[in-house]
Order: structure tokens, then sequence, then C-alpha cells
């Protein structure tokens, strides 16, 4: 088969952790005789620069005419600490989610025995624990109603879902659910929130549909406590944008490394695969970034858009074998010192091109 696969790098290191994507996807493709098209487009502060936004228009036509778009990261911080900035680079990945149409985020968290050290969390805790975080990317108070009103001194953002959000978001997790173990978490905070109390009356209305997924609802405050004092609990966890977005970075510290989970944006149109971490401009150009995340989401294409879960596997396998061999960034290695990001890539290629 041929893919044609939109690069979206974008700022700090994504460059160098796409790069080393790219050698993984070729290395399967090879192997499995695929071919691919790979065509760039800017995206974040580097759009910004060089078209005055942050997600171009004709970005946006590279990624409707793909099959994927592999995305690395956005963000500079020359942009941080101004509020009155009037163009950001995260923009263009919110940009981007509504004009895709991208409204489910996939971030499986699943530990890697060799890494369960690395954890801040003990290793008994997270030892086994293998969930799919499903957080809601296109409503929410992300997208609601925003402003200011008193001359600037009040401020508001709206967090509004509207049925149709609901429903479509819930189907996709009743499916994962019934998928894996059966098991479907539904966090919100229907103790306080309308927007919540929605979620859980639209859940308990679909609940019926899948006799072989057990629900449960839980607080969102609860669930941030849960989720590091027993992950394991966890099958399929599902809730709304703004919850999502913090939950997954909690969810991250079970791995033991930011720099290892990956992500899938699924929805309307192409989807988009992506590492969860950010930029990192303190490393960018360096070549000392773990590129495993970024890895990692390449394989999640060949699983989700391409249905090639061989190839898939073939690069989790590589991943693994790095990690079991020591083959890592200064951020896993037991000495600190660690292999650069581009010898990280080049050795994956290597494994996936030599493994029987
Ligand atoms: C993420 C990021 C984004 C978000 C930012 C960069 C806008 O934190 O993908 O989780 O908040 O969704
Ligand atoms: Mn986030």
């Amino acid at each position: 088969m041929e893919f044609r696969i939109a690069l979206l790098p974008g700022d700090g290191i994504g460059p160098e952790v796409v790069a080393q994507a790219v050698k993984a996807v070729d290395a399967v493709c090879r192997k499995y005789g695929h071919s691919t098209v790979y065509r760039e487009a800017p995206v974040g502060a580097c759009a910004i620069e060089e078209c005055g936004q942050p997600y171009p228009e004709s970005t946006h036509r590279l990624c409707m005419d793909s099959d994927a778009v592999l995305f690395g990261a956005v963000g500079d911080p020359k942009y941080d600490n101004d509020p009155t900035a009037k163009v950001r680079p995260e923009q263009g990945l919110l940009s981007m989610r509504k004009q895709l149409g991208l409204f489910a985020n996939l971030r499986p968290v699943e530990t890697f025995p060799t890494l369960a050290d690395k954890s801040p969390l003990k290793r008994e805790i997270v030892e086994g624990a293998d969930f799919l975080c499903v957080r809601e990317l296109t409503g929410g108070m992300y997208f609601g109603e925003k402003g200011r009103l008193d001359g600037g001194d009040t401020a508001f953002d709206t967090n509004i879902y509207h049925r149709y959000e609901v429903e479509r978001i819930l189907r996709l997790a009743f499916g994962y659910a019934a998928s894996r173990r059966g098991k479907l978490t539904v966090v919100d905070k229907a103790n306080v929130l309308e927007s919540s109390r929605l979620w859980r009356q639209i859940a308990q209305e679909m609940a019926p549909s899948y006799p072989d997924v057990e629900v449960e609802y839980m607080y969102v405050d609860n669930a941030s406590m849960q989720l590091i004092r027993c992950p394991r609990h966890f099958d399929v966890l599902v809730t709304e944008n703004t919850f999502g977005d913090i939950l997954t970075d909690e969810a991250s510290c079970i791995t033991g490394s930011m720099g290892l989970l990956a992500s899938a944006s699924v929805g309307e149109h192409t989807s988009v695969y992506e590492p969860i971490h950010g930029s990192y401009p303190q490393a960018a150009g360096k070549d000392i970034a773990n590129p495993l995340a970024a890895i990692l989401s390449a394989a999640m294409m060949f699983e989700y858009s391409f249905h090639l879960p061989e190839e898939g596997r073939a690069i989790r396998k590589a991943v693994a074998a790095s990690l079991d061999t020591g083959f890592v960034t200064g951020d896993l290695a037991a000495d600190g010192r660690g292999f650069r990001t581009s010898e990280v890539g080049d050795r994956i290629a290597e494994y996936i091109a030599n493994d029987k």
C-alpha cells in the first residue's frame, strides 16, 4: 500500500523527534512492502514566523489531502509570558483539532517492566497498569464562548457541551471498552457542573446498549487520586476536554517518562498522531530529546489509521528492545548520559529491519 503522510514537525524538539518516527515508518514500510509519500508543512510558532498564522490554510489543505498526520509539538517561550500576545503557537493545535474535527484524543498508558523504577510512584503500584484515556477534544471550555467584561477586569470561559458531542465520544469509548477488558469509567464533576450532569445522563442512556461493558462514574477529583493510588483499576477512562488534559498529564508519570506517551487524535477527517510531551525548547537542536513517544505515535498510526496491527507491533517491539537493552536517551538512561536522539532512532529502525 502507499500512504500519504503529512509531517507537521512544529517547534522545539518537534522536528528531531518526528525525524526519528519517520525512520521507524520507513523501516516498517520497507519490511512489509509499503511505500510512503511525505509532505511537510509548518504549524505553531514556526508557522507564525513564516506565514503569520499558527495553522495556515495551506497546512490544513495538506492534512485534508493526506492519509495521516505525524505531528511534533508546538510552543515557544517567547509567547508564554505574554498574556497579551494576539496569536499563540498553541492556537495552531486548537485550530487543527477543530478544522479536522478531531473530537477524540486517545492516550494509552502502559507500563514497560524495565522502566517501572523510573516512575515517581512505587513499582508495586504502577506494575501492570494498562488503560486508555479517551479525552474529548473539540468542545468544553477550550472552545466555548470566552471573553472579558468590566473593561477587562472580569473574564469568563464557557464549559458548553451539546448532546451530539457527548454521544459520539461516549460511543467511541464504549466501543474501546468492549474490545478491551469491558470496563468504562466516566469521569465528571456531576455533583457541581450542569455540563457533567448532561454527560452522566447520556452515558446512563447509552449503557444498556453495551451489555458487555461495566460502567462506573467517578468525580474528577477522586479520579485524580485513584489514578496514582491504583492505576490498575482503570481500563478505559472517558472525560471532557479540560479534565482530560489535566488527567492525562498526571497519568503520564505512571509510565515513568512523559517521553514515552503517544497519542492519536481521531474524528471526522484525517487523524493526527503526536507525542503528548511539549516542544521542550531547552533541548531543541541538541539531539538529546527522547524520540520514543513520537515513534510510538507512528505505531498507533499503523494500527488506527492503516489497520495494520502487525506493522504497529513491529515498531512497539523495537521500542521495547531499545528499552530492555538500555539504548535510550539521557532521561531514561541508568547513568543519566544516554544516547543521542538520532542514535536511538537509527537503532530502532535497524532493529525493525533485522528482526525476524
Ligand atoms: C495537550 C496540550 C494542549 C492542550 C495545549 C498545547 C494547547 O497541553 O495536547 O494536552 O491543552 O490540549
Ligand atoms: Mn496537555
